[in-house]
């Protein structure tokens, strides 16, 4: 891992490899106003990655919108490029900065997409799908040459699955699917119960694509690629929140400056 640089002071130190836990239920204000700033300086890292004439994703949630933000400002100052969002939030936020948009269909083809994330490991396997997005965010990084991942280090661990994770399932069956899912994850050799994600109406949660989310409170996922093939073998599941190969790089913000884990 590379250190870069140290534009932070005053930020709390979150000691790398720790698990993650919800920032906001345990620092004070301040601090989780630092975290706002990691996230930012991850993101304009990854700026230094946007080239003229390219065809970028863009990624879903808190990191990634601070990136959509200062891309927005590169844009007004003249910089020409074309992106297709991974989600209708993204695209509206995109919309409004002025950035011009495009479809997969119409672009098939990505030269890079910055993305956040809710766990990464050393190899930059990921959990994403904390916002929702987890679909549209995996065609999206597979229809790009490269993905960036930009996170703060909090996000940084030794083994995944402290995160819940997301698994999209279609709403036809939902409860069939709901066991076959419980299965994959035993015979996965994980442990742990899978739940309907609500919305904050109290509603299910239904993502952009109109499907349903369980989360999977799993602690530890000792073999993500074994998880990742029963799961995706589950009719009904429309996709996993395992970023498996996806992520070339990773702009980890932390106190003490910004780190590139991967292809530089
Ligand atoms: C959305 C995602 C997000 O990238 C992930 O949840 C991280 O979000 P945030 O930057 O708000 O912590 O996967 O589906």
């Amino acid at each position: 891992m590379v250190q870069e640089s140290s534009p932070f002071s005053g930020a709390k130190g979150l000691g790398k490899g720790r698990r993650r836990v919800p920032l906001a239920a345990v620092l004070p204000y301040t601090a989780v106003m630092d975290v706002e700033a990691l996230k930012r300086a991850a993101s304009a890292r990854a700026l230094d990655f946007v080239l003229p004439g390219m065809r970028l994703g863009l990624g879903t949630g808190s990191t990634a919108r601070h990136f959509v933000d200062l891309l927005g400002e590169r844009v007004a100052a003249g910089l020409d490029i074309i992106a297709v969002p991974t989600s209708e939030a993204t695209r509206i936020q995109a919309k409004g900065l002025g950035i011009k948009l495009t479809t997969l269909e119409e672009t098939p083809a990505l030269d890079l997409t910055v993305d956040g994330a809710d766990e990464v490991s050393p190899d930059l396997t990921l959990i994403k799908g904390g916002g929702g997005a987890l679909l549209r965010e995996k065609i999206v990084a597979t229809a790009s040459a490269r993905m960036i991942v930009i996170v703060d280090e909090s996000k940084y661990v030794p083994v995944l699955g402290h995160f819940p994770l997301p698994i999209e399932i279609a709403p036809f069956g939902a409860a069939a699917t709901h066991r076959a899912v419980d299965a994959a994850i035993a015979a996965a050799g994980c442990s742990g119960p899978a739940s309907l994600r609500q919305a904050k109406d109290e509603q299910t949660f239904v993502t952009d694509g109109g499907h349903w989310i369980l989360d999977a409170h799993l602690r530890v996922i000792p073999d993500p690629r074994e998880l990742a093939t029963r799961l995706s073998a589950v009719p009904g599941v429309m996709e996993h929140g395992l970023f498996i190969g996806n992520a070339q790089t990773v702009i980890l913000a932390a106190a003490d400056g910004v780190r590139l884990i991967g292809r530089r």
